[in-house]
């Protein structure tokens, strides 16, 4: 079995290899993008940027790193080098927020994480507009520009800024909007941002106080997750589950339990 370097070391890769792909991104947004297809509905969108990042990405970690695994948004498991079971994982979003990066909306981010024995231990949300670059390793802490991120403080649900997003099936959506609707007179506000990841950051970095959402990937979660869970967020799922496509809830520990017992009773995890 291949060894496993320190998450320290696998960061500075996964960091190195997403400011490249920022960088593309960037540089085939101002170049102009459209859609190449669709995917799950007629709004489930990719460019032509989706897919050249995420190859960038994977060739990139294939040079570095060819033992390890890669699992990509848009070309799912990517060829390796070797047949043994590798402990290194790369789990690899190329755009999140594609929607928004084809409207030129400033909020789309680069998402690298890389897990170790199934465990994610770094991850880095880079900004493909802004540059604003989120880090993580597990136990390391989350830092944005040389600042260590600390999540809110807030304990009372009235008075929380919620983020939340919305799948891209129409069954989906209208289950998530009514939810919406039931919690949105029992909270400060809700925003919709468009892209997990960067909501995630968002929130490590108490600019928003708590995040929500069902049928979200692993990709689009699990770079933000550690950045949000070592900004001291808890994460978790409805009713003791770990988070995962049903429910991935971030919220400071005072308002974990009351978001999360909101979302039970309004059946937040349900409908399809
Ligand atoms: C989407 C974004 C969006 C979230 C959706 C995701 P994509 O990812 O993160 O904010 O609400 O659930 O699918 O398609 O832009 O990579
Ligand atoms: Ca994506």
């Amino acid at each position: 079995m291949d060894s496993a370097p320190p998450p320290r070391e696998l960061l500075e890769i996964a960091i190195d290899v997403a400011r490249g792909a920022a960088d593309t991104a960037y540089r085939m947004r101002v170049e102009g993008v459209s859609v190449a297809a669709t995917k799950s509905t007629a709004t489930d969108v990719v460019t032509a940027a989706d897919r050249a990042v995420e190859r960038q990405i994977t060739d990139a970690l294939r040079r570095l790193r060819p033992a390890d695994a890669v699992l990509g948004e848009e070309y799912g498991a990517a060829e390796r080098g070797t047949e043994a079971p590798a402990r290194v994982r790369w789990i690899v979003d190329p755009i999140d927020g594609t929607v928004n990066y084809l409207y030129g909306l400033p909020h789309c981010a680069v998402s690298i994480a890389v897990e170790v024995d199934g465990e994610v231990v770094a991850g880095v949300v880079r900004n493909i507009h802004t540059g604003d670059e989120w880090t993580a390793t597990l136990g390391g802490g989350a830092w944005r520009d040389g600042q260590r991120l600390r999540c809110s403080t807030e304990t009372d649900l009235g008075q929380a800024l919620v983020i939340t997003g919305f799948g891209y099936d129409a069954g989906r959506r209208a289950h998530q909007a009514r939810v919406v609707a039931e919690l949105i007179p029992q909270v400060r506000d809700i925003r919709r941002l468009g892209a997990a990841a960067v909501d995630l950051c968002v929130v490590a970095e108490g600019r928003a106080d708590a995040y929500y959402e069902k049928g979200l990937a692993v990709w689009d979660r699990a770079a933000g997750g550690l950045v949000a869970a070592e900004a001291g967020l808890l994460i978790g799922g409805l009713k003791g589950l770990a988070p995962g496509p049903d429910m991935v809830i971030a919220a400071p520990p005072a308002l974990f339990g009351p978001l999360h017992d909101r979302l039970a009773e309004l059946d937040a995890a349900g409908g399809p």
